[in-house]
């Protein structure tokens, strides 16, 4: 099998895996779980904070208001979204309920730390180039450290324990419940932070992608132990 099959191969399974992951309390109230999309080797891996109400629902993540205002700001900056990798820090839904309704609840750093080696393994298995952090989540889970959004966002910030490069801005909800008053600049600003990547997207759109050639050690071990342990 390639390594290109492998990875994929890898990653359904890790996403079967995460729907039954108990290792914090969020997985016993969420309708399932909400695994990443998008190919091996995307260019660009964007990270948000956890599934929404309809992303729990659906299984997929951004699809909701949130999703549609990045999907806006994809098609704005002529990314095209089936070539990113999508993904959440955390892989459940936290709510809290008023009467029917699912009101969307922060995650307690412990379930943002439960959750992290998922998303290790989809880094991993995937290798982007760069990464987004969509707000300070998902900041923190690939930097490993609180990142302030507003004083860092919009510049690659390279972490100098994986050499991964990083790009942090805000979840698309802060723009969604920002002042309307301040709304278009709040959008232009974002879009602005975002198209700091949009040259390692266009890089990658005229080179061929190099199919790796397996190693004797495997670059994605961690994944791959994981991989393992769930199968048995
Ligand atoms: N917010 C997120 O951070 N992720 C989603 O998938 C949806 C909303």
């Amino acid at each position: 099998m390639s390594h290109r099959n492998e990875a994929t191969a890898a990653l359904k399974a890790l996403s079967v895996a995460t729907d039954a992951c108990r290792e914090c309390p969020l997985g016993a109230y969420a309708t399932q779980s909400v695994f990443g999309e998008g190919p091996v080797g995307a260019v660009l891996m964007v990270v948000g904070e956890q599934p929404g109400d309809k992303e729990d629902l659906v299984g997929r993540p951004f699809v909701g208001p949130s999703g549609k205002l990045f999907d806006r700001a994809v098609a704005e900056l002529g990314w095209s979204r089936d070539k990113l990798y999508v993904t959440n820090a955390v892989k459940h839904f936290k709510y809290e309920l008023r009467g029917k309704r699912r009101i969307h609840k922060t995650p307690a750093q412990r379930e943002a730390d439960a959750c992290h080696h998922w998303l290790e393994s989809e880094m991993e298995l995937v290798q982007p180039r760069g990464y987004i952090a969509l707000g300070g989540t998902a900041a923190r889970s690939l930097l490993g450290r609180p990142v302030a959004v507003m004083k860092e966002r919009g510049q690659w910030i390279v972490d100098e324990a994986t050499g991964r490069r990083v790009l942090v801005t805000l979840h698309p909800s802060a723009l969604l419940r920002g002042d309307p008053a301040q709304r278009e600049a709040a959008w232009k600003a974002w879009l602005k932070d975002l198209s700091v990547a949009s040259s390692l997207v266009k890089k990658a759109a005229v080179k061929k992608p190099v199919e790796k050639k397996p190693s004797p050690r495997p670059a994605a071990s961690h994944a791959r132990r994981r991989v393992r342990m769930v199968m048995e």
